[in-house]
């Protein structure tokens, strides 16, 4: 297909609110290792999850505006607060396919339930929003779901406090209404969540019972980018060289604000070494 081949050999676009978006890209490089991805961090903003959701709109529009400059081929939002609430704007704005985290992660839900009933765990900003109990609604009109704000694990996952007792007692205050009601499938619906599933798996099967399904929808979300482009033909088809090896894609990271603690931030989320940012303006 003539003209189809640069925009299948562009690179992704991925943003999020900071440096939590990088367990997306990590299940996306696991998922497409061949693909060029461009990560836009709005670090000098962050947090999202507090804000409302005009402001969040605004931010997300600079950064999708961003990515686009550089050419990207579609635009991943990792941020679960911006997905429930910015997409139809950007949609409207950009000539680009927009894919957000909160319908692939309560499609996984939908499935994984058996009682229909679905808990959620993300910030007040996501749970606000209502997107994961419509998104939800969507997908079965039998789930009821139980939305609870968990804005302390934010700051746990970023400080790497993903073990031991504060963060086992933050997941329990958190997990408790969602043990009330009942749930057997617990969405972690905030970039940071999944630095802490070991915990909240170990803490939500002593509450809720050894059946209790945890969804990381960073993979899930990655599972469905994938599908995405190989559908519309936009995977990366010079990635294969001479020999027919796949080339390996590279990542390139933007940053509005390079915070002091980077390098571990970064490797934290990414699960290697993140390497150098670019530091832009928006
Ligand atoms: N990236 C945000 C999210 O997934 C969490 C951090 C923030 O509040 O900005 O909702």
């Amino acid at each position: 297909m003539k003209g189809a081949a640069p925009r299948r050999d562009a690179p992704l676009g991925v943003f999020d609110s900071g440096l939590g978006g990088l367990t997306v890209v990590r299940a996306l490089r696991a998922a497409l290792p061949c693909e060029d991805i461009v990560y836009l961090g709005d670090t000098a903003r962050v947090p999202y999850g507090t804000k409302g959701a005009a402001t969040v709109t605004r931010y997300a529009l600079g950064c999708a505006g961003h990515l686009v400059s550089r050419g990207v081929k579609a635009i991943v939002v990792a941020c679960n607060t911006v997905s429930a609430v910015a997409p139809p704007r950007l949609r409207v704005e950009l000539d680009l396919p927009v894919l957000g985290v909160i319908e692939p992660g309560a499609r996984a839900a939908a499935a994984a339930t058996r009682v229909f009933k679905v808990g959620v765990l993300a910030t007040a900003g996501t749970i606000a929003s209502g997107a994961y109990a419509r998104a939800l609604a969507a997908c079965s009109t039998r789930i009821e779901t139980y939305g609870q704000a968990a804005p302390l694990l934010v700051p746990l996952a970023e400080e790497g406090w993903t073990e031991g007792e504060v963060p086992a007692l933050a997941a329990r205050r958190y997990l408790a209404p969602l043990a009330a009601a009942g749930v057997d499938v617990v969405i972690l619906g905030c970039t940071h969540y999944p630095l802490l599933f070991d915990v909240i798996e170990r803490e939500a099967k002593a509450m809720l019972g050894p059946d209790v399904t945890i969804l990381d929808s960073a993979t899930v979300v990655a599972r469905e980018v994938a599908s995405f482009l190989r559908e519309r033909d936009l995977l990366r088809g010079g990635a294969l060289g001479a020999d027919g090896a796949a080339a390996p894609g590279a990542t390139r990271l933007l940053v509005t604000d390079v915070p002091k603690t980077f390098d571990e931030t970064a490797a934290r989320f990414l699960g290697e070494r993140a390497g150098a940012a670019e530091q832009i303006d928006l």
